[in-house]
């Protein structure tokens, strides 16, 4: 049993650990650095733990972030350890990206952007070209068009929530629990009953869904030949969660019209019908302070009171 009175726990910070979350640990009980000999917990967001050996003094572990994946969970439950993390505290903040991500992929903002920055406004023919791109990089509205949720906790419901305030139908499906369960889904939501029931239906299909054995490469090739011809797949979930592979050549096949996806690879970073993001979806200033605030009081507390 700890002496609550006489101890100062160490906390080991490892990267991008919001400082608001810091302050809720007390100075006079933690010590929070990023270099602690003997830390009694870890604080992290996206640094691989599975490489590294977890000191023993470590009593808990905290990830300012919803998966908790970056972390070996099992081995660390063996040893008695707990892994706090934030579900839901960046939820808001991958919705906007998702929103966005819809949006960049039916409006051809990166190629027009990349257009745009190659024009010479000294060219004569300047508009002209103008005239050209706005041909080339016309888009459509995903106002009325269906958007197919997969994974309905916080983040794929605030998607669904969002998408049908801006005048999309929704379909909601996810592997685990029952439409009915999930977290808060809008009324207008359509129920699916299968992933194919999503995929048939959706133009666009997002994927809000934790990489495990379930979930891993749920996304193939015999999944994506259900899905709409042209359709969008955004993935601000995990990489493996959709077989990249597979996706790659239904672009090339141009059976599939994008692929959204939070995090670069070299396959897909430079594809014309990729749009790559460096895994940004709760990279904002809230998001990173709502997590570490959540896994920082949740740290401390059970450190203090051992629950
Ligand atoms: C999450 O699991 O919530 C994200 O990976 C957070 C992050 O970008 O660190």
């Amino acid at each position: 049993m700890v002496d609550q009175a006489l101890t100062q726990f160490q906390v080991l910070v490892l990267n991008n650990v919001s400082q608001n979350g810091l302050k809720r640990m007390p100075a006079e009980r933690f010590a929070c650095a990023k270099d602690v000999a003997k830390p009694d917990a870890i604080l992290l967001r996206s640094a691989d733990l599975h490489s590294v050996e977890i000191a023993k003094s470590v009593l808990a572990i905290g990830r300012a972030g919803s998966g908790t994946n970056n972390i070996p969970v099992a081995e660390m439950s063996k040893r008695g350890v707990p892994v706090f993390n934030a579900p839901g505290a960046n939820a808001n903040a991958v919705k906007e990206l998702v929103l966005a991500g819809m949006l960049l992929a039916a409006r051809n903002i990166g190629g027009a952007m990349k257009f745009v920055a190659a024009l010479d406004p000294s060219d004569a023919e300047m508009e002209k070209k103008v005239e050209g791109g706005k041909k080339t990089y016309a888009g459509y509205e995903i106002s009325g068009h269906t958007l197919g949720v997969v994974g309905l906790g916080k983040i794929g419901c605030l998607v669904a929530d969002a998408a049908i305030k801006l005048g999309m139908n929704v379909i909601g499906y996810d592997p685990e629990i029952t439409v009915d369960a999930a977290w808060s889904l809008p009324s207008q939501v359509k129920k699916a009953n299968s992933l194919g029931d999503v995929l048939r239906h959706s133009n666009f299909v997002t994927l809000h869904v934790p990489l495990v054995d379930a979930t891993r490469k749920m996304i193939n090739a015999e999944s994506i030949e259900q899905m709409k011809h042209g359709a969008v797949l955004l993935n601000f979930s995990r990489e493996g969660v959709a077989d990249e592979a597979a996706v790659l050549a239904a672009l090339d096949a141009r059976r599939l019209g994008c692929y959204v996806c939070d995090f670069p690879s070299a396959r897909v970073n430079s594809h014309p019908h990729v749009i790559a993001l460096p895994h940004l979806g709760a990279s904002t200033r809230e998001a990173e302070e709502n997590c570490a605030i959540m896994v920082a009081d949740q740290v401390r507390d059970y450190l203090l009171d051992g629950n």
